[in-house]
């Protein structure tokens, strides 16, 4: 059976602040989605939270990009916002960034990644979602996933991923996009990945049957408002299992956080931290950058129960680790490498400190 999973985010408001998203939002989403199940637009729905974002995991039968969907999360982001307006919550409808849905939700505001597939005899998917930090933010745990041996080691003893995987590389400054194989190409696919502000990962296929195996939402926000509108909180769905890695092997590369920009004002590198859903709450200087997973087992489409992959404890110490880079990066104030260089930096007052000091500048001899 060929089915589409769509998954479609933004922050309508936040609370208190930026920390986290108000149960009422997410029943009203509930609700929305709910009437297009009934409907039979959707085969199923589930609605959740990252940090202040609105999550909304939706499988059916129209394809990518359908209109229909993109509409139905448009209309819920809306709804939703009235909400958020009503509670007068922080930022309420912050990113929808037009006024009126025109055939596709890319470039309006809200995140996408879709995929559609024929669904195999059993089929577990992973959804991550992340709050306070960009779309690079996959970059290195994509890569540790389906191209690094020492994070899989199916890619070196199982005989169906032996050949390797396939990474679409998407230039966002430049609109352009590049598809790299790995193992061969992997010094070339790190020197673009490795710069995840410009170069990121938009999917992953499995090389010796073309299947998909990943899709990430790379929309930048600051580039499509041409302002700051709030960090993009990035979302990434992995087929998990046979031809690809095992669960244990898409989890693990967050075992080990790695500093990610965003954090407070978009403006700083921090730790990104693996927690559960509940614990999607970033308050320290509006972060630490936080990162969930949630584990679907498909039937024929139905999402069933998900499971909340990084409330184990075997992610502890991964937590813990994370609040000492924190308290490391923290320990920088106002200095790069915490703050971002000035070209990255979301919020700067660099202009009218240049052009009311302009005149001070004198020439070096
Ligand atoms: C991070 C984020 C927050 C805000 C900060 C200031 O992505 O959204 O850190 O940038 O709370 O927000 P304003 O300028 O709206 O007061
Ligand atoms: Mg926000
Ligand atoms: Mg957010």
């Amino acid at each position: 059976m060929k089915i589409t999973l769509s998954h479609i985010k933004a922050d309508i408001g936040g609370y208190v602040g930026h920390s986290a998203s108000h149960p009422e939002v997410l029943a009203k989403a509930e609700e929305c989605l709910a009437k297009a199940k009934q409907a039979g637009l959707l085969i199923d729905y589930h609605v959740t939270k990252c940090g202040d974002d609105l999550q909304l995991i939706m499988t059916h039968q129209q394809g990518e990009e359908s209109p229909k969907i993109h509409k139905l999360a448009w209309d819920t982001f809306v709804e939703g916002t009235e909400v958020a307006k009503k509670l007068k919550l922080y930022g309420a409808g912050q990113d929808l960034l037009v006024d009126a849905f025109a055939g596709n939700v890319k470039g309006m505001g809200p995140g996408v990644a879709e995929m559609e597939f024929e669904e195999r005899k059993s089929e577990p998917v992973i959804i991550f979602m992340a709050d306070n930090t960009s779309a690079g933010a996959w970059n290195m745990p994509l890569y540790k996933m389906f191209a690094d041996p020492f994070n899989t080691i199916g890619l070196v003893i199982a005989p169906n991923m032996h050949t390797g995987f396939t990474f679409e590389v998407h230039d966002v400054k430049e609109h352009k996009k590049i598809t790299l194989n790995a193992p061969e190409e992997i010094y070339d696919l790190l020197v673009f990945i490795g710069a995840p502000s410009r170069y990121v990962i938009k999917a992953v296929y499995h090389r010796d049957t073309g299947e998909i195996a990943s899709v990430s939402s790379t929309q930048r926000l600051s580039l499509i408002a041409d302002r700051y509108v709030g960090k993009d909180d990035p979302v990434c769905i992995v087929r998990t299992q046979g031809i690809f890695p095992a669960v244990g092997e898409v989890l693990e590369p967050f075992a080990s956080p790695i500093l990610v920009e965003g954090w407070m004002r978009g403006s700083h590198t921090g730790p990104l931290m693996p927690v559960s859903i509940p614990d999607s709450t970033p308050a320290r200087f509006d972060g630490p950058p936080r990162v969930v997973g949630l584990g679907f087992q498909l039937s024929e489409g139905n999402l069933g129960k998900p499971r909340d992959m990084f409330a184990d404890k075997s992610f502890n110490l991964a937590r813990h680790q994370a609040n000492e880079m924190a308290d490391m990066m923290r320990r920088h104030g106002p200095f790069e490498p915490h703050r971002l260089p000035l070209e990255e930096m979301e919020y700067t007052t660099m202009p009218q400190v240049i052009s009311k000091l302009r005149d001070r500048f004198v020439d070096l001899d």
